[in-house]
């Protein structure tokens, strides 16, 4: 099985970048497996194993879901196209199957089913970045969160959370690095600051704005009117859908 050579494993966090164009090519014999069992072995809270993958292979499938997460193409090209989801379905059935009652209520499924999936599915991007493959995440599933849920047969307890590209990257049209926030805003040491300063605020969009201003991009998606506002109703409809709408405690 071809596997590149990397001389240091810590390279592939500063290789990193989201692959937009892909060849048509499919990946390499064996190289899904490797891909799939990276992800099994992602850390999982309490051991529940709270995610489930959908591979989609489909092309009438995938065809739809593009349409559904904002028409992007790559979901269309890349080899391969998964849809990453919170599962506290499987979890649910085994403690039933053995005479447990479900005590898991919504929020904490939620909160507990994200960050295992995304452990998961980050297990999963890294490895096929290890591989020599590119990547890509598509959150622009939350802009249909529940037609693409029904699309899945995604049973309750089930949320689609996002989709991933893997595939041959076109060499021809790789994107620029792009840059992260300064690390003093970010990683800090034994407490939060609260809020940041103004001067720390300009360093940040100087640091980000490398072609256009960052605020064009953070604007368009977390302003008022934009991408995120207009998920929220999504999300509701979604989260009513498949059974994981917070509800009032008794101790409330
Ligand atoms: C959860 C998540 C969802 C994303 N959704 C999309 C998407 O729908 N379409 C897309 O082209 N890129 C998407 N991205 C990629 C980001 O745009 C990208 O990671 C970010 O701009 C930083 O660029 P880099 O990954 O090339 O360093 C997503 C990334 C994450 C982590």
């Amino acid at each position: 099985m071809d596997r590149p050579d990397f001389p240091d494993p810590l390279d592939l966090f500063s290789r990193h970048r989201s692959i937009r164009h892909y060849k048509r090519d499919p990946l390499a014999d064996g190289h899904l497996d490797l891909i799939i069992e990276a992800g099994r072995r992602a850390p999982t809270d309490a051991g529940g194993h709270m995610y489930s993958v959908i591979r989609v292979t489909d092309p009438a499938l995938r065809a739809r879901l593009a349409t559904l997460a904002a028409n992007q193409q790559h979901i269309r090209d890349a080899a391969e196209f998964f849809v990453i989801c919170l599962d506290v379905h499987r979890l649910r059935q085994l403690i039933e199957h053995r005479g447990g009652e479900w005590g898991m209520r919504e929020r904490i499924s939620l909160i507990y089913g994200t960050s295992d999936a995304t452990m998961v599915a980050e297990n999963m991007m890294l490895a096929a970045e290890a591989l020599g493959y590119g990547t890509c995440y598509i959150g622009a599933v939350q802009n249909n969160t529940d037609v693409i849920a029904r699309e899945l047969a995604l049973p309750a307890g089930v949320l689609p959370l996002y989709g991933l590209c893997i595939g041959v990257a076109d060499e021809e049209r790789l994107p620029p690095f792009r840059p992260r926030v300064p690390r003093d805003l970010c990683f800090f040491e034994n407490r939060h600051p609260g809020d940041y300063r103004a001067g720390q605020l300009d360093a940040a969009y100087a640091e980000m704005s490398v072609k256009r201003d960052w605020y064009e991009s953070l604007g368009r998606y977390f302003a008022t009117g934009g991408t995120m506002e207009a998920r929220e109703p999504v999300m509701a409809r979604a989260w009513r859908q498949q059974e994981l709408e917070p509800q009032k405690l008794d101790t409330e």
